[in-house]
């Protein structure tokens, strides 16, 4: 059994050199995941992968059953969970095919299934967010990037928004005066629930893009998947050196 779990974002609905064993339902009370649980062994160790969007890339940001996915992954036993996710680059040296092991988030989603704590059973809980990444995962990744050589950013603030469109020029700007150095629409609410339910969370964020109005000219979706290709390849590293280090 594994405790680890990696969650996949755009340009990341399979890990290649995983090979599987079998795959998972798992019914929720929140509703269904975005697809079955992947279990399988990554150079020689047990992990469960999650493709977030499904695994044809079908369910868009808002649209994402965070709490079922986060649940999921709870109900089987996982307890660590790295999750990597597209974003536009904001602070100047977060160039495409950079990753970014963020620090800190700003939320600007709204409605969306943000917690485990609404249903009335119990007295109101809430949690301590000041850091909302888990410090050890966070330091395992930036090591394993590290080793693995990669280009990695050790920190910097996600700014979360609702999509699925891209940012207008002025919303980056105003994003980059909030303190964001990154914007992705998948980081909210997935890292709360996954503290609402203590589990050790980090992201590995792969710069696709200038942020609107921070590089030359429109963004193409032609040009995030080419750099989502390279920056995935460079997660796939990370993990080959993250999994047999992590002993968890
Ligand atoms: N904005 C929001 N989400 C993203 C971006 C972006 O520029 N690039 C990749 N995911």
């Amino acid at each position: 059994m594994s405790n680890i779990a990696i969650i996949g974002g755009t340009g990341l609905t399979s890990i290649k050199s995983l090979e599987i064993t079998r795959r998972e339902m798992v019914s929720t009370p929140y509703g269904e995941p975005s697809g079955p649980l992947t279990h399988g062994m990554l150079c020689g160790h047990n992990v469960v992968f999650l493709a977030r969007h499904g695994y044809g890339h079908t369910i868009p940001p808002h649209d994402v059953n965070y709490r079922a996915n986060i649940w999921a992954l709870k109900s089987i036993g996982v307890e660590n969970i790295l999750a990597v996710a597209a974003v536009g680059g904001i602070r100047e040296d977060l160039v495409p095919g950079k990753l970014v092991i963020p620090d800190q988030i700003i939320d600007y989603t709204w409605s969306r299934g943000n917690t485990f704590f609404d249903r009335g059973e119990g007295p109101v809980k809430h949690i301590d967010f000041t850091w909302p990444y888990c410090e050890s995962m966070r330091q395992l990744a930036i090591d394993a990037a590290k080793q693995a050589g990669l280009d990695v950013s050790e920190g910097g603030t996600y700014a979360a928004t609702q999509g699925p469109r891209l940012e207008t020029a002025a919303e980056v700007t105003r994003l980059e005066k909030d303190g964001a150095d990154m914007v992705g629409m998948t980081g909210m609410p997935e890292a709360a629930l996954a503290r609402e339910l203590e589990l050790c969370y980090a992201s590995c964020a792969v710069v696709a893009n200038r942020a609107a109005g921070r590089g030359d000219g429109e963004i193409t979706i032609a040009e995030i998947e080419e750099n989502l290709v390279s920056g995935m390849q460079q997660v796939e590293k990370l993990l080959e050196v993250l999994l047999p280090t992590c002993r968890i």
